[in-house]
C-alpha cells in the first residue's frame, strides 16, 4: 500500500499496526478531539428523509446561516464539497494567470489544484525556524505565545518574485497563502496578508483551521473581502466540527468570482446531510466555547510533554496541531510507534522542504496526548 499523502489514512496505518482500524489513535488528522457536536448528529438524523431528493442547488438555507455568521449577503459565499472541491475551481481560476506563488511549506493539495488546470506555480520558501542551527524551532522572528508572524511573510515573498532574469510581476500572478500555516500552526497577523493584496491578482487565503481561534485573537480576512476583489477565502468545517466524511466547507468573495465557479461545477457538490449538518454546526454556541476553552491547555500540557523528551522540538502553534522537530528520522518513528502503540502521527514528507527532520501530530484530549507522550518518550529511550 502506498504512503498517503494527506493525514487519516486508517487504512494504511491500521496495515502496518497489524490491527483493526478502530484500535488506530489517529494524531495524523487535525480534527477537533470533542467532535462531532451531538448538534449535528441529531441534524443529519433529522435529513434522512431528505436523501430521496436532490439537494437544493442554490444551497439557500445553509447561505443563509453563513451569511448570518459572517454579516455577508448570501450571493459572497460559495459552499462546497470540502474545501478541497473549491481549491479545484481556484486552480481552475488561477491556471489563467502567469504564475501562482505558493508559500511553502505548503498543503499538497494545492499543487493538486494548480498542476490538474496546468497553473505555472512559484514555490515561495519561508523558512525561517529551519534555518535555526540544530537549535530551539520555536522562539526567532516569532512574537506572542500563539507564535504570530507579521512582516516575515510580505518579505519573503517579495524578494522571491523579483528574481534578475525570471521576474514576474505580481500583479499578473495568484498567491495561496494558509492561515493558520498548515503545517507550522503559525499565525500569520492579518496586516502582513493585508499588504499583499494590492500586489497580486488574486490572492486566496486558506482558512480551514482559523475556527480554532476565538473571534477576539482569530486573524480572518473575512471583514476585507468587500474592499478587495481579488480575495477569496476558504474555509473549512471539517477540523473544527470533526465531519472530515462528510465534505463540506465554503468559499467567501465577490459574487462574480462565486458566480463563474459555480457555473464550472455540478449543480448538486453539497448534499442534504452535509448541509443539515453544517447549519447545526454553525448554530452550535456552547461547541464551540467548549472547544475554545479546551484547546488552550491541551495544546500546551502537549507542547511541553513533547518538549520534554529528548530530540524533540515542538513549535508554538495557534491551531489544533504542533509541527515537532525530531533528532531521529520521522518516518522511523511512525513506523514504530505505530507497531508498538498503534499511534498514528503524521510524517511530513508531502512537505518536501520538511522531510524526516519533522512530524506533526494533532492535539487530541489530555489523556491521549498523554498516551502519545508517554509511547514516544519509551520509544525514543528504547531505540536511540
Ligand atoms: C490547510 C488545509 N486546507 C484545506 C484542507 C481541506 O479540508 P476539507 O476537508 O475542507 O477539504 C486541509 C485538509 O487537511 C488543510 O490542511
Amino acid at each position: 500500500m502506498r504512503r498517503p499523502v494527506h493525514g487519516g489514512n486508517l487504512v494504511w496505518a491500521a496495515s502496518i499496526a497489524g490491527c483493526p482500524i478502530e484500535d488506530i489513535l489517529d494524531f495524523s488528522a487535525s480534527i477537533n478531539p470533542l467532535g462531532p457536536p451531538e448538534s449535528v448528529l441529531r441534524g443529519i438524523q433529522g435529513a434522512m428523509a431528505n436523501i430521496q431528493h436532490y439537494p437544493d442547488p442554490s444551497n439557500s438555507e445553509l447561505k443563509g446561516a453563513l451569511s448570518r455568521l459572517h454579516d455577508l449577503p448570501p450571493d459572497w459565499i460559495l459552499p462546497g464539497n470540502g474545501s478541497a472541491e473549491l481549491l479545484t475551481l481556484v486552480g481552475r481560476d488561477l491556471a489563467g494567470l502567469t504564475a501562482t506563488v505558493v508559500v511553502t511549506p505548503a498543503f499538497a493539495d494545492y499543487y493538486r489544484a494548480l498542476r490538474g488546470y496546468d497553473a505555472k506555480v512559484v514555490d515561495s520558501p519561508w523558512q525561517l525556524f529551519l534555518e535555526e542551527p540544530g537549535g530551539v524551532a520555536t522562539s526567532r522572528g516569532i512574537s506572542s505565545e500563539l507564535g504570530v508572524r507579521s512582516e516575515i511573510l510580505n518579505t519573503d515573498i517579495c524578494s522571491r518574485l523579483g528574481n534578475g532574469r525570471n521576474f514576474v510581476n505580481s500583479r499578473e500572478c495568484g498567491l495561496i497563502v494558509n492561515n493558520p500555516h498548515n503545517p507550522t500552526g503559525i499565525l500569520f497577523k492579518r496586516e502582513a496578508i493585508v499588504s499583499l493584496l494590492a500586489k497580486f491578482r488574486m490572492v486566496v487565503v486558506d482558512e480551514a483551521f482559523m475556527d480554532f481561534l476565538p473571534p477576539a485573537q482569530a486573524e480572518s480576512l473575512v471583514e476585507m473581502v468587500s474592499d478587495y476583489p481579488n480575495l477569496v477565502i476558504l474555509r473549512s468545517l471539517t477540523k473544527f466540527y470533526s465531519v472530515p466524511g462528510l465534505r463540506i466547507g465554503y468559499a467567501i468573495a465577490q459574487p462574480p468570482i462565486l458566480q463563474r465557479w459555480q457555473s464550472w461545477r455540478d449543480p448538486w457538490s453539497v448534499n442534504v446531510l452535509a448541509t443539515a449538518a453544517a447549519v447545526a454546526a454553525l448554530n452550535d454556541r456552547a461547541f464551540q466555547k467548549q472547544t475554545w476553552e479546551w484547546l488552550p491547555l491541551a495544546r500546551q500540557q502537549l507542547q511541553q510533554g513533547l518538549q520534554s523528551i529528548p530530540g524533540l522540538q515542538p513549535l508554538t502553534g495557534a491551531a489544533n496541531f504542533l509541527l515537532v522537530r525530531t533528532n531521529y528520522p520521522a518516518t522511523q518513528l511512525q513506523q514504530l510507534l505505530l507497531k508498538r502503540d498503534r499511534i498514528l502521527i503524521r510524517d511530513c514528507l508531502s512537505f518536501p522542504e520538511l522531510g524526516e527532520a519533522f512530524f506533526r501530530v494533532a492535539v487530541r484530549t489530555e489523556a491521549e496526548n498523554q498516551r502519545l507522550i508517554n509511547g514516544l518518550k519509551a520509544l525514543i529511550q528504547e531505540i536511540y
